[in-house]
C-alpha cells in the first residue's frame, strides 16, 4: 500500500505551495490538476496538504461508505458565526440527531405545500417587471429565493419583520463569504466596520427569531404547516425529547443560509445557459407552452415538465453552485490504496467530476436532452453529484428541484430572458458558492 507522500503533484513548490496560482484561479487550476496529476492530485496550500480525488469510487469511499474516517474541512468555522451548531456544521453524534430531527420535515410529501408559496412570489416578482426593461437578474433570483425560504419558515406570521430578517441575512451571507476568501483572517473581536456590521446583524436575527420562538411556544399550532413549526414539533424518535430554543435558532439559521444562495444561482446560471442555446431555449418555450398555455404552473404540473428538470439538472453540471466539497481526516483511513494522515484534507470538486468528457459528452455544451435518458445509470455513483452523497446528502435537494423548476416554468412561460447589449463576459466566480461574477444584467421581453 502506497503512503500519501507518493501521490503526484506539483514539486518544487514555494511555502506558501499552490495557493497563490489556486486563489488565482480556482476552477481552471482544479481542472488542470485532474489533467496533470490524475486521479488523486497532491497539492499544498501552505503547509496544509490537499488532495484532489476525482474518482467516483473513491469519492464514494469519502462520503459514504468510509465518512465516518473524515468531518468538514476548516473553512465551515466561519459559517459558524452564523449558524452556530446546526446541521450543516455539527459533526458525529450530534450530526445524526439533527439529521434525525429535520429529514422528515424536507420529505417529498411535506415540502409539496410549498409550491403555491414558490409560484406566488415568482408572480409577485414577475408583476413589478416592464417588458424590454434590463435588469440584475442575480439580484432578482437572490431576493425571490430568500422570500420564498423566510415565507416558508414562518409562514405569514413575520409581514412586517421579513425586511429586517432578509437585511440582516443579506449581511451575514456577505460577512461569511468575505471571511472564507480573504488572505488576510482579522478577529471577529476587532472593532472594524464589518464586524460591527455584522455583529449587529446577528442581534437583529436572534431577537427576531428567539422572539417568534417564544410567540410559538405559547401558542404552538401545528395545523399551520411551516417549516419552523415543524422544527418546533420534531421529536428524536429514539429518545423523543426535541429541540433546545438555541438549537432551534441555529437550525433556522442554517436553513436560510444554506437554503436559498444556492438556489438563486442554480436559477441565474440557468438564465444564462438558456440566454446562449436559442435551440434549447425554444425547446424550453415549447414545453412550457405546450403544458401551462400562459396560466401559472401548479405543483401538479411539475411531472408534466420533463424538459424543464433536465434543464435543471445540465444548468448544476455546467455550473454547480456547490463546486466543491471538503473533508478532513479525523484518523488514517486507506482510499483507492493510498493511505492518509489525520489533518490532511481530501477536495470532490463538481466543477471537475461534471466536465470529464469519458462521463459526458462534449461536456462543455449545453445540452439538456442529455439527461433525457438513462444517463445516470449509465454513469458511475458519485460522477454528477451536485447535491453531495451520503449521511450529509443536501437535506433540501427536492426543495431546490421542485423550487427551480416552479419558478423556471413561471417565469419562463411569460418571459424571455437575453444578456444585455454590450454585457461583458460571464465568468464563474467560486465563492462560498458558484456565482456568475460581477452579476448577470439581462433585458427581460414579454412573451404573450
Ligand atoms: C440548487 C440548490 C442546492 C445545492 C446545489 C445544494 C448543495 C448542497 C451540498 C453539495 C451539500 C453537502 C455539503 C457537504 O457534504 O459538505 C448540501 C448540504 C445541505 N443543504 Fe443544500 N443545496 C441546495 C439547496 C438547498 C436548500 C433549498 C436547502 C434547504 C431548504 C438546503 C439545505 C442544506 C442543508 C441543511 C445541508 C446540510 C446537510 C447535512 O450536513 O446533513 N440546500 N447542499
Amino acid at each position: 500500500m502506497s503512503s500519501t507522500v507518493n501521490i503526484p503533484g506539483p514539486k518544487g513548490l514555494p511555502l506558501s505551495g499552490n495557493l497563490l496560482a489556486f486563489r488565482k484561479d480556482p476552477l481552471g487550476f482544479l481542472i488542470k490538476a485532474r489533467q496533470q496529476y490524475g486521479d488523486v492530485a497532491h497539492i499544498r496550500f501552505g503547509p496544509r496538504h490537499v488532495y484532489l480525488i476525482s474518482d467516483p469510487e473513491q469519492i464514494k469511499e469519502v462520503l459514504l461508505t468510509k465518512q465516518s474516517a473524515f468531518r468538514k474541512a476548516k473553512g465551515l468555522q466561519t459559517a459558524k458565526a452564523v449558524v452556530g451548531e446546526g446541521i450543516l456544521t455539527s459533526e458525529g453524534e450530534k450530526h445524526m440527531r439533527q439529521r434525525r430531527l429535520l429529514q422528515p420535515s424536507f420529505r417529498k410529501d411535506r415540502i409539496g405545500k410549498y409550491a403555491e408559496a414558490m409560484i406566488e412570489y415568482g408572480e409577485k416578482m414577475l408583476a413589478s417587471w416592464k417588458s424590454g426593461e434590463t435588469r440584475v437578474i442575480t439580484d432578482d433570483m437572490m431576493q425571490l429565493t430568500l422570500d420564498i425560504i423566510t415565507h416558508t419558515m414562518f409562514g405569514t406570521s413575520i409581514a412586517d419583520g421579513v425586511d429586517d430578517i432578509s437585511h440582516a441575512i443579506d449581511v451575514g451571507m456577505k460577512y461569511v463569504t468575505h471571511k472564507a476568501t480573504s488572505v488576510i483572517d482579522i478577529p471577529e473581536s476587532l472593532p472594524t466596520k464589518s464586524n460591527l456590521e455584522f455583529k449587529q446583524a446577528a442581534a437583529t436575527l436572534d431577537k427576531v427569531i428567539f422572539g417568534i420562538i417564544e410567540e410559538r411556544r405559547k401558542h404552538p399550532d401545528p395545523s399551520r404547516g411551516d417549516l419552523l413549526s415543524m422544527l418546533l414539533a420534531a421529536r428524536d424518535e429514539e429518545d423523543g425529547t426535541g429541540m433546545s430554543d438555541r438549537q432551534v435558532r441555529d437550525e433556522v439559521m442554517t436553513i436560510f443560509i444554506a437554503g436559498h444562495e444556492t438556489t438563486a444561482n442554480t436559477l441565474s446560471w440557468t438564465w444564462y445557459l438558456l440566454s446562449q442555446n436559442p435551440e434549447a431555449e425554444k425547446a424550453f418555450h415549447e414545453e412550457l407552452d405546450r403544458v401551462l398555455d400562459g396560466r401559472k404552473p401548479t405543483y401538479d404540473d411539475l411531472e408534466k415538465l420533463p424538459f424543464t428538470h433536465h434543464v435543471v439538472s445540465e444548468s448544476m453540471r455546467l455550473y454547480p453552485a456547490a463546486w466543491a466539497i471538503n473533508r478532513e481526516m479525523q484518523q488514517e483511513v486507506e482510499i483507492g490504496g493510498n493511505t492518509y494522515k489525520p489533518g490532511d484534507t481530501l477536495m470532490m470538486s463538481q466543477y471537475v467530476m461534471h466536465r470529464r468528457p469519458d462521463f459526458f459528452e462534449e461536456p462543455e455544451r449545453f445540452k439538456p436532452e442529455r439527461f433525457a435518458g438513462d444517463l445516470l445509470k449509465k454513469i458511475p455513483a458519485f460522477a454528477y453529484f451536485p447535491f453531495g452523497g451520503g449521511p450529509r446528502v443536501c437535506i433540501g435537494n427536492n426543495f431546490a428541484l421542485m423550487e427551480a423548476t416552479l419558478l423556471l416554468a413561471t417565469i419562463g412561460s411569460r418571459y424571455t430572458l437575453k444578456l444585455a447589449p454590450g454585457h461583458p463576459p460571464v465568468e464563474p466566480e467560486p465563492l462560498v458558492t458558484l456565482r456568475p461574477k460581477g452579476g448577470l444584467q439581462m433585458a427581460v421581453t414579454a412573451r404573450r
